[in-house]
Formats: C-alpha cells, sequence, structure tokens
C-alpha cells in the first residue's frame, strides 16, 4: 500500500503531558506487528481513510471498533471526530482508581483511539443471558455511578447541562459496561462532563426505559417486564428525589438529540410526565 498524507499516530500519555511525537520518530520506521498470521505495516493504519486496522468486533451508533495488534482495539469515531478530550478523560478516572481500558495510542487528528482490549462480554449480553442476574448487575451499575460521582469534574471538561462539582458519564448503561474476568470496566467516555450524579442517574434512566424493544409477541413482553424490573433495581440504590427532579431539563435536552428515533422520544416524554408529579 502506498503511504499518503499520514497523519502521526501519538501515545496518549505523551498527549497528556504534551510530549506528544510520532510513532516513526519513535521507532526509526514503520513498525510492523504481527496479527494472526498477517504482518501489517502499522503506519498504512493511520491514513486517514485506509483500510481496516484489523477485523470489526463491534459496530455501533458512534463509532466502530476494529481489532488492532495483542490485546488492543482500535475505535473509530464514524464522523471522524476528535477523540482526545475521551482519552484525556479516561486517564483521568484511571488515575483516580475507576475500571478504564488503559488509552495506548491516538491519532494526531485524534478520530482514531487505540486502547487495551477488555475480554467478556458487555452487561446487557450477560442480562440477555442469564436474566437471573438481573438484580446483581442493577447493584454493580450503581455502584460504577456511584463511584464515578465521587470523581471531582475537572474545569476542562463541559457542564453538563447545569453542571456540577463531578464526573458524570452520560451513558453508563448495561451496553458501556464489559464484565472482565478482573471486574467490570467502563467503555465509551464520548459524553463524559462536569455534572451532578442525580442527572447522570435520571439521563440512565430515560435511556433504558426509551430504548426500543422487538415489536409485538410474548418475547416482546417478557424483555418489557425485565427492563422495567433492571430499571427498578437499579433506582433502588439512589435517593430518588433529587433523579426525579432532574428528569424534566435531562429528558427535554436528551430529546434534542439527533440520534434517538421518534418512538424512543415519545417514550421519554412519556416517562417524564408520569414521574415528575411524585414526590
Ligand atoms: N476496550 C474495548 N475492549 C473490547 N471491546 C470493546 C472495547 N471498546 C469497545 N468495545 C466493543 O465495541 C462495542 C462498542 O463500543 P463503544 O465504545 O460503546 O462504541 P459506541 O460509541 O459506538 O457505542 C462495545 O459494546 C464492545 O463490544
Ligand atoms: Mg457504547
Amino acid at each position: 500500500m502506498r503511504d499518503v498524507g499520514i497523519p502521526e499516530r501519538v501515545h496518549a500519555g505523551a498527549l497528556l503531558t504534551g510530549r506528544a511525537r510520532s510513532l516513526q520518530q519513535r521507532n526509526g520506521a514503520a513498525k510492523t506487528v504481527a496479527r494472526g498470521h498477517q504482518q501489517v505495516r502499522r503506519n498504512e493504519i493511520q491514513c486517514g481513510h485506509a483500510a481496516p486496522a484489523g477485523p470489526l468486533v463491534a459496530s455501533g451508533r458512534d463509532s466502530e471498533i476494529f481489532e488492532y495488534g495483542p490485546g488492543l482495539v482500535l475505535r473509530r469515531s464514524r464522523k471522524r471526530r476528535s477523540m482526545e478530550r475521551e482519552a484525556k478523560v479516561m486517564g483521568y478516572v484511571a488515575q483516580h482508581g475507576y475500571p478504564v481500558p488503559r488509552v495506548e495510542e491516538i491519532s494526531a487528528d485524534g478520530s482514531e483511539l487505540v486502547m487495551e482490549r477488555i475480554d467478556g462480554p458487555t452487561m446487557f449480553e450477560v442480562l440477555s443471558r442469564h436474566p437471573w442476574t438481573l438484580w446483581r448487575h442493577a447493584s454493580v451499575l450503581a455502584a460504577l455511578h456511584d463511584r464515578l460521582h465521587e470523581i471531582p469534574g475537572p474545569q476542562w471538561l463541559d457542564p453538563f447541562l447545569a453542571g456540577g462539582n463531578c464526573l458524570v458519564h452520560s451513558d453508563l448503561h448495561p451496553l458501556n459496561v464489559i464484565l472482565s474476568p478482573k471486574g467490570p470496566v467502563v467503555i465509551d467516555w464520548a459524553n463524559a462532563a462536569r455534572g451532578v450524579g442525580p442527572a447522570d442517574v435520571a439521563l440512565i434512566w430515560l435511556v433504558m426505559i426509551a430504548a426500543e424493544l422487538p415489536e409485538g409477541g410474548a418475547q416482546a413482553i417478557v424483555a418489557r417486564v425485565f427492563r422495567r424490573l433492571f430499571v427498578r433495581s437499579f433506582l433502588g440504590h439512589f435517593d430518588l428525589a433529587p433523579v426525579r427532579a432532574a428528569l424534566p431539563v435531562v429528558g427535554m435536552w436528551k430529546c434534542q438529540d439527533p440520534n434517538m428515533r421518534a418512538a424512543e422520544v415519545a417514550s421519554m416524554q412519556r416517562l417524564v410526565a408520569r414521574e415528575s408529579g411524585r414526590p
């Protein structure tokens, strides 16, 4: 493959301390990475529109995740948005002992982030396969929220709505928790901000209740009942008054998210209307 305008990839640790330098500078030449039986020159995947780093691991609304050599994955933003701040947040929460993948490298334009590969299913996958673990996992998710909200929100992070002094993830639900053999690990820090814990919990309440489920049939009914039980169990770990108080503003904000479908917006509006009047 022809080398074209290769953006340099820098080590996130260096980026965070302002000591960024390119892999080529560090290694003298294009680094060769063994990937299965295939040898891939790492600088080929640094091109803005080059071949994927390796097989696709997962594809979400915001990004695609590819294998990237032993023990690593590459997250590429679909819209080529910069993930520099996301990498910085991940480094920051890791310093506070919070379970997060280690950031390895980030491309110079920030649209590709290489991080530790966490082995294990997501909490969502485990819940789908072993629904009887609902109460345990609702408690794990609530504890992840509580631990996160104990971390001070740094000034370099945007405020979430009216702001606040703690770190909020804004997407801390079962799809963004990988259950590794060493414990739960939180991924997908794109929307991390400085806010208040109850707003983060209110947001997850809205997102979990609004998520679309398969239409019709017994399976859909079971899924709906299961989801309600999970959400109720999760909320049972918090003081609900401040969470309810945050619902209208958070709901109004989330309804404007262009990624939300019409049916999801309608569900969120129903939830806000139902819960807002309660103490
Ligand atoms: N560090 C990682 N290690 C292993 N798998 C990961 C890692 N990060 C993401 N994934 C996989 O990619 C999926 C989507 O990742 P995520 O960061 O949540 O992207 P999106 O923003 O598209 O939701 C996850 O559900 C998980 O299966
Ligand atoms: Mg995600």
